[in-house]
């Protein structure tokens, strides 16, 4: 009998990884033969590292933080959407021998934002807070549902210029802006996207309450403690929907599964039971 192929997810640290369950979850349900492991990336030795590994026992690797750039460099051959986040978030071996690099992570959270949220962001006001990678890797998806308009907002008013310029001959309809987080244009916002990190850190985020309408959605690219404060706020500030972003986690994790192994697993039941874990 043939040994089940071999996956794994490459970040530093690795431990709280939830991509093992999650695609050991898709493998039990759509019958795949596969494993998947944690694995604790060197930094600085990336290429030599992953390089090896997709080389000799490994099909693909997902990649998570501090290496999504390096992945991005190792890949012979990008998606565009990796392209342009100048980050990838998985990588195999093709058939041609070369490593292939695709960033999921843009397409997992419109995947939640609207089969599981009912988003509809085409002619939308959406806000972005945040202009570092994680806001990078979503900005090309977004652009593609034509909202009205989508303003970056960063701390670093220098960051959310250079994406807005970035990304600018993909705006089309939309008007693509750029702000400093202490100087946000007027509400009410249909979606508002924490993409910041400061759910990690001490200073909590200060946001104004005219962000929100009745029909605001709130949605953090995190998910767990690191989310409760920009949830509280959503909810204190009247937002209609607010969600954490483990469906976005599911989400990129089922692309880069289909990708790999050719069949979509559904979704809902996984994020179900990872919910259900987490309240354990
Ligand atoms: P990621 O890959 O998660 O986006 P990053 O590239 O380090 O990580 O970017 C972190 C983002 O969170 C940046 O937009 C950062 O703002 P600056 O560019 O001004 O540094 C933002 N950020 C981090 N801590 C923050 C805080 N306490 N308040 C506001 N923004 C914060």
């Amino acid at each position: 009998m043939s040994r089940p192929d071999r996956y794994a997810v490459v970040g530093n640290p690795i431990h709280h990884s939830l991509s093992p369950r999650i695609h050991t979850l898709f493998a039990e349900q759509t019958g795949q033969a596969m494993t998947y492991e944690a694995r604790r990336g060197t930094p600085g030795q990336f290429a030599e590292e992953v390089g090896g590994w997709l080389a000799g026992e490994l099909r693909g690797v997902n990649v998570t933080v501090p290496f999504k750039e390096d992945a991005c460099q190792l890949a012979a051959v990008l998606s565009d959407r990796a392209r342009r986040a100048g980050a990838a978030n998985t990588l195999w071996t093709g058939d041609d021998g070369r490593i292939h690099g695709d960033n999921t992570d843009g397409v997992g959270l419109l995947r939640d934002l609207e089969d599981r949220l009912g988003c509809d962001l085409n002619g939308r006001r959406i806000l972005i807070l945040g202009a570092g990678g994680a806001t990078r890797g979503i900005l090309l998806p977004l652009l593609e549902r034509t909202p009205a308009e989508l303003i970056v907002a960063n701390r670093t008013p220098a960051r959310a210029e250079g994406l807005a310029r970035d990304f600018a001959d993909l705006a089309g309809d939309t008007r693509l802006q750029a702000c400093a987080l202490d100087a946000l244009p007027d509400g009410p916002f249909d979606l508002i996207l924490n993409a910041t990190a400061a759910g990690l850190s001490e200073d909590a985020l200060e946001l104004p309450a005219g962000l929100v309408g009745p029909r605001t959605t709130a949605y953090d690219l995190v998910y767990g403690p690191a989310a409760l404060r920009f949830l509280d706020w959503a909810e204190a500030a009247g937002c209609a929907l607010s969600s954490d972003g483990l469906g976005m986690l599911v989400e990129q994790a089922a692309e880069a599964f289909a990708i790999w192994r050719g069949v979509h697993p559904e979704t809902g039941p996984v994020l179900a039971t990872l919910r259900h874990e987490a309240a354990d």
